[in-house]
């Protein structure tokens, strides 16, 4: 199932909270190996596409599947296929961040000596070594972002899905995730992101898809998706232009 060339699958996907329909027959696939951008306005329905997919939440119908896994059925082996940078921080506050890394690593069956020294590299690549012993409330809301980053790497997952994850970073911090997202898709990883940034959608990203009121609006890739015009109110509604 592992040799499956699409890396994410949904089909006709319905999700409801109580009588709010956030997702509408949600149906795509994200390739292996693609660079996909997830866009949409507030309240569009990214966020619970991303739970679902990753299993925070229950859909009521359709089908979602993870490289072939089923995401609910088969959950371990997706699950463990995608590493996760929420949109919201949720660290467990008495832990260090070297130690958060280490139980998170502790979760995909990777022992503690090996989860130790990813979690310096991966410290180190995010420039987060100096506040190793510290626990996350120390850390400014940029460096938070960057530890969000090291928590979804290191289980070294195939699938990055990454909910806005240069939100409320400076310029400097932006341009070194950017990089580092740039790298890790040359290396074969596949990354779902999703962005109010159009400039990040457009300069990393191959594939664009668009959701608005829980459902797909276009899917295709970059050029022929940003050329449209029709969508032009919906990318107002995405940047917060006026
Ligand atoms: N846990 C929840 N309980 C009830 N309603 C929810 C819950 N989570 C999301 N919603 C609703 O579902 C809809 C889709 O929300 P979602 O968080 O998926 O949007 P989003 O596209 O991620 O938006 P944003 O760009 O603001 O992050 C919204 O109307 C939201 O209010
Ligand atoms: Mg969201």
């Amino acid at each position: 199932m592992r040799n499956s060339e699409i890396a994410i699958s949904l089909l006709k996907v319905t999700k409801f909270y109580n009588k709010l329909q956030a997702l509408d027959n949600v149906s795509f696939e994200v390739k292996r190996g693609d660079f996909f951008a997830f866009l949409g306005p507030n309240g569009a329905g990214k966020t619970t596409t991303i739970n679902c997919l990753t299993g925070l939440s229950n859909h009521q119908s359709g089908e979602i599947k993870v490289f072939g896994y089923d995401a609910t059925r088969d959950y371990v082996q997706s699950r463990r296929l995608i590493g996760l940078c929420a949109q919201e921080f949720n660290f467990d506050p008495f832990l260090t961040i070297h130690q958060l890394l280490v139980y998170q690593a502790g979760y995909f069956g990777i022992l503690p000596m090996e989860a130790s020294r990813r979690a310096d590299a991966l410290l180190a690549r995010f420039q987060l070594t100096e506040k190793r012993n510290c626990k996350h409330r120390a850390l400014s809301g940029g460096m938070k972002k960057r530890l969000l980053l090291c928590r979804a790497l290191i289980h070294d997952p195939e699938i990055l899905i990454l909910d806005e994850p240069t939100a409320g970073c400076d310029l400097e911090l932006k341009f070194l995730i950017w990089d580092y997202l740039a790298q890790l898709n040359k290396e074969g990883k596949t990354i779902f992101l999703t962005t109010h940034n159009m400039e990040e959608a457009e300069k990393l990203c191959k594939t664009i898809g668009i959701i608005n009121h829980g459902k797909i609006v276009r899917i295709g890739d970059k050029k022929t998706v940003l050329q449209d015009k029709s969508l032009e109110a919906v990318f107002l509604e995405v940047t917060g232009a006026e």
